[in-house]
């Protein structure tokens, strides 16, 4: 067997690894429509998971000056640039339910230097947020964690100004990824309109709309 062949092999197992065995091992580590525990957020924060989902923010169309809702935040692995992008005129707030996720997101944003955070432990069901008030909120692989994701959706509607926008982005390795028709049924049955689809089937974003 020559070197290449033998290379390209070890190559491929390795592909698949990542995209199978990890899927598997996630999946028994958390039950169906449960937070990704706090003992794994090394997973979503890897240098090379941050490497492939660096378009997601572009999708989710972030602009200065704005009031952002980040739900589920984990670690923060978008957070820092999310707040980055909303700028000094501008306020990113982010709510996770799990107190280990936030503290995480605070570390990080105490490191990094940045003050425009608002950071809240609370469930997507009763979010600490007045109706009508942020401009838009992104998810990234959250919905399906959440046990009833059209409540939370109604929830996320509640506190968006009227136009506002909600992004959501799921990626093929997470344990509970949704097809692309699942999250418009969700999203719809909160009262969303779709409007924006990029990706693919190994990672998509979905931006909707609140009605005017
Ligand atoms: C898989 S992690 C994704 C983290 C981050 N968005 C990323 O993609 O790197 C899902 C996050 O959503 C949070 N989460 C799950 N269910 C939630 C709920 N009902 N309310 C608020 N946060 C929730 C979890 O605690 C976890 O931090």
């Amino acid at each position: 067997m020559q070197i290449l062949e033998i290379v390209g092999l070890i190559l491929l197992g390795i592909a698949l690894f990542w995209l199978f065995g990890l899927k598997l091992i996630l999946k028994f580590a958390k039950g169906r429509s449960a937070p990704c525990p706090a003992s794994l957020s090394w997973i979503v924060d890897l240098p090379i998971r941050r490497r492939y989902m660096r378009p997601v923010l572009d999708r989710v169309g972030i602009q200065p000056g704005e009031t952002v809702l980040e739900l589920g935040p984990g670690p923060g692995a978008f957070t820092v640039d999310a707040a980055r992008r909303v700028g000094p005129e501008g306020k990113l707030i982010v709510v996770d339910i799990q107190a280990a996720m936030i503290a995480q997101v605070k570390a990080r944003l105490q490191q990094a230097v940045v003050t425009n955070v608002e950071t809240h432990v609370a469930s997507a069901y009763e979010l600490p947020i007045e109706d009508n008030s942020v401009d838009r909120a992104f998810l990234v692989t959250v919905l399906p964690e959440i046990p009833d994701p059209v409540r939370g959706l109604h929830e996320i509607y509640r506190v968006l100004k009227p136009g506002g926008v909600f992004s959501t982005t799921e990626e093929f390795l997470d344990p509970d990824y949704p097809r692309r028709k699942t999250t418009i049924k969700w999203a719809e049955a909160a009262g969303f309109e779709p409007t924006e689809s990029y990706g693919n089937g190994l990672i998509y974003t979905l931006n909707f709309q609140k009605g005017t």
